[in-house]
């Protein structure tokens, strides 16, 4: 099976820096998403298989090349994700990231080898630090780990990437040698990871000038980079790598990933294409999907965007100053360098209102790239009815709040999971916050009667007991779906149950609500077995 890229554009002119032999033309950047992989490892988030889904195809929507979708030989659940997006989203191809050890290496063709363009990623540490202190291996035998590992995906597939974990702090001889092993034993992507986000754009650059010079067969394959944003310079670090010849930039939605992050797919194509004039690079990403799946990672990962972040932040196209105002008032362009339908933020358009009915409300949603049927449909409607009545207008991010949180949760109340009936709380300064609940689940009902520090702990401890779990609230954060005072709050919890440690999502007009509601998602998550356990042993 072939498993390169496809690339619309034109021929590779000769004497370019693309590989011979892979169908990408010379001004196109591959973009190698990692979100549901190194985003994934970012702490506190744990996405269910569903929701790993729902971010896959997404970003096969946006437009990028490869999908990382996990790192099989992990955990069962992790094994699951990705095999169920190989087995089920088309338009991307989809890697899987593995340790050199053989085992894993099977695991990761297993989960894939369905997939329209599987490519398996290996990976092995190489600088002295990692070498003596985590693998405790030689250099010999980091050599012999490569050339077998690549020899053995090879086997399997002809799409298959290498990684120098940590080749940045590596001796540039001995990753040399890595790298001619990999391309010697049927590597076809040669990744340069910026591990520990050391790396300054100059330096960074002479390390890839160097390799890509002495590495026998460098041009046979495409060359990528894989920056971390410890000292904010993963964008910077990839753009000069793009300018410096490299072709794949490996990206997270949101920059989110382990520590500070990796780099910001959104600021990575949006700098591309804003500079598309002078550099006259292109990518195969449709911009316009850009803050649609910001705002899906964001709210299935649990990690708000800050306001201030560059190309999806709620500031990013605000003017705050009068000065500022005026100008783009006159022009636009005064103080925007992008255009915000440009990356799919057409403003809070007003959709629906409590008048609308069940017809209206499918069609916004399949505006906004949503299908929901059945339960999910229904449960979904009824609580858009409940939110009109509270809010007067609806927009885009409200329902788009609403329609996720139904989704992404389990509370159908089928088997063993509960559904939220109603909530009612008191407190006040003077007062010890209480809250009662009512959950159901088939025909049975339940309510419970919870105190704690604050309404929102009533509210979570009322749940616990009505759901008859042990659970409790690890991290809590709110955000404001839209402005305004009736603003629809999308609270993102972590919760422990029963010892496992899940995220989930709620959203209401009422914080406290909203709460409780991601509360019992998180509970369900557990209850319903849609859960993924959190590991221990990521790369
Ligand atoms: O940061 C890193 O080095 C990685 C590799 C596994 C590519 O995530
Ligand atoms: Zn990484």
């Amino acid at each position: 099976m072939s498993s390169s890229i496809e690339q619309t554009g034109t021929d590779v002119p000769a004497g370019t820096d693309v590989p011979a032999g892979t169908d990408v033309a010379a001004d196109r950047v591959v973009v190698f998403d990692t979100t549901l992989r190194d985003g994934e490892q970012a702490p506190g988030i744990a996405l269910a298989v569903a929701e790993k889904i729902e971010i896959a195809e997404q970003l096969a929507r946006l437009g990028v090349d490869v999908i990382e979708a996990g790192f099989p030989a992990a955990s069962p659940g992790d094994f699951e994700g990705v095999q169920a997006i190989a087995q089920g989203v088309k338009g991307s191809a989809i890697a899987a990231l593995c340790r050199t050890r053989a085992e894993d290496v099977d695991r990761a063709w297993e989960a894939i080898k369905d997939a329209q363009h599987p490519r398996i990623h290996t990976f092995i540490s190489t600088s002295p630090i990692h070498r003596d202190k985590k693998l405790r291996m030689t250099r010999e035998q980091v050599l012999a780990e490569t050339a077998r590992a690549v020899a053995q995906a090879a086997a399997y597939t002809d799409d298959v990437e290498f990684s120098a974990e940590d080749a940045t702090r590596t001796e540039l001889d001995f990753l040399v040698d890595v790298f001619t092993a990999a391309v010697e034993n049927g590597a076809t992507t040669i990744n340069v990871p910026d591990t520990v986000g050391f790396a300054m754009p100059r330096e960074f650059v002479e390390i890839l000038d160097a390799v890509r010079a002495r590495v026998p067969g460098a041009d046979r394959v495409m060359w990528s980079v894989h920056c971390h944003n410890d000292l904010g310079l993963a964008t910077a670090n990839s753009l000069a790598a793009i300018r410096a010849g490299v072709r794949q930039v490996e990206v997270c939605v949101n920059g989110i990933g382990e520590r500070a992050g990796n780099t910001a797919l959104e600021e990575i194509v949006m700098a591309l294409r804003t500079h598309a004039p002078t550099l006259g690079f292109t990518t195969g990403v449709n911009t316009r999907e850009i803050a649609r799946t910001s705002r899906l990672v964001s709210m299935l990962s649990g990690y708000s965007v800050q306001p201030n972040k560059a190309v999806v932040g709620g500031n990013a196209f605000s003017h705050e100053s009068g000065i500022h105002q005026h100008g783009v008032l006159m022009e636009r362009t005064t103080y925007e360098i992008m255009n915000p339908e440009d990356v799919g933020l057409a403003g809070n358009r007003i959709v629906l209102g409590k008048h609308s009915g069940r017809h209206a409300f499918v069609d916004a949603l399949r505006t906004l790239g949503m299908t929901l049927d059945g339960p999910a449909l229904d449960r979904t409607f009824a609580r858009f009815k409940d939110l009109a009545d509270r809010k007067v207008s609806l927009t885009d991010g409200d329902l788009f709040a609403l329609a996720t949180e139904e989704s992404g949760s389990s509370s159908s109340a089928t088997g063993e999971t509960w559904s939220f009936q109603w909530l009612a709380v008191a407190g006040g300064t003077d007062t010890a916050p209480r809250a009662t609940v009512r959950l159901g689940r088939g025909e049975e009902s339940v309510e419970a009667d919870g105190t704690g520090d604050g309404m929102i702990d009533a509210a979570c401890n009322a749940v616990a007991k009505a759901a008859g779990v042990d659970a409790n609230l690890i991290a809590f954060q709110v955000a404001a779906v839209t402005p305004g005072s009736d603003a629809v709050g999308d609270v993102s919890v972590q919760v422990e149950v029963a010892g496992q440690r899940v995220s989930a999502r709620g959203v209401s007009t009422d914080v406290v609500e909203a709460s409780a509601r991601a509360f019992l998602n998180a509970v369900n998550k557990v209850l319903g077995g849609t859960a993924v356990a959190r590991r221990t042993d990521k790369p």
